[in-house]
């Protein structure tokens, strides 16, 4: 990566007025393809295959994958810390926003994080990333691996009532961005095929860092059960135990 923020400035040559009036015209959403350049993919890519051990499968109703959580990927994937990092990709996600952003504190084992599709029948079902911070919290995907069929559904204008619904369906191919307001897009990936595989970046921001005590104890163990496991979530964000 050229210098410690080469792929967050790369991507910040994409027209953001443009690409504003697009997510606002479809209710806080917008997905951009080849976002991300090549070289700059390959390079996330590789911290892929660093963390491939450390992926944490988790089971609930309703969602099936793999994860790797915030704390782990500043450990080892510095292509992709370096880009969730990057003052210029959080000042063009502000502006495409149309407010000032903040990245998640510290302690946010999902910050940024990666979801990991390996086996058959991984799966999330509908839901809205809902924000337990005192205000709102925006997702950035950005597809990274996407051999396979499954694809990233929802619905548009489902908060708006001035505004027909709209079904979406896509496919999350390396280097697309897929940016919204976590409360306002109701979102699902239909489920994985034999043999395949898809894997996600996400990036998570927010307009107030702060959450209340018991919403921080909620949205924890939601992330461990959920996505990250007890370990990532609970101990290493308070540092009770070193990585293994
Ligand atoms: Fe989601």
């Amino acid at each position: 990566m050229a210098g410690d923020e080469g792929s967050g400035r790369a991507c910040v040559r994409a027209d953001v007025s443009d690409l504003r009036a697009r997510y606002l015209e479809q209710g806080d959403f917008v997905a951009v393809e080849g976002f991300v350049a090549p070289d700059d993919v390959a390079r996330l890519v590789g911290d892929v295959e660093r963390v491939r051990r450390r992926v944490h499968r988790s089971r609930v109703p309703g969602k099936r994958s793999g994860s790797v959580g915030w704390f782990t990927l500043q450990e080892e994937a510095p292509a992709i810390a370096s880009l969730y990092r990057s003052p210029a990709l959080l000042g063009f996600f502000s502006r495409l926003a149309g407010r000032p952003l903040q990245r998640c504190p510290a302690h946010d084992a999902h910050a940024c994080a990666l979801y990991v599709y390996t086996q058959p029948g991984d799966h999330i079902v509908g839901h809205y990333d809902t924000s337990f911070y005192r205000d709102a919290r925006y997702t950035a995907l950005v597809g990274l691996v996407n051999r396979t069929t499954s694809r990233l559904v929802g619905t548009l204008h489902t908060r708006d009532r001035d505004r027909a619904e709209e079904p979406f369906s896509l496919s999350t191919e390396p280097g697309m961005l897929v940016f919204f307001d976590g409360d306002r897009l109701w979102h699902a990936v239909t489920p994985l095929g034999p043999g395949e595989e898809r894997v996600v970046l996400t990036m998570q921001f927010v307009t107030d860092q702060r959450m209340a005590p018991f919403k921080r104890f909620v949205s924890d163990m939601k992330d461990a059960i959920s996505y990250f496991g007890f370990r990532e979530v609970f101990a290493r964000a308070r540092g009770w135990s070193a990585p293994p």
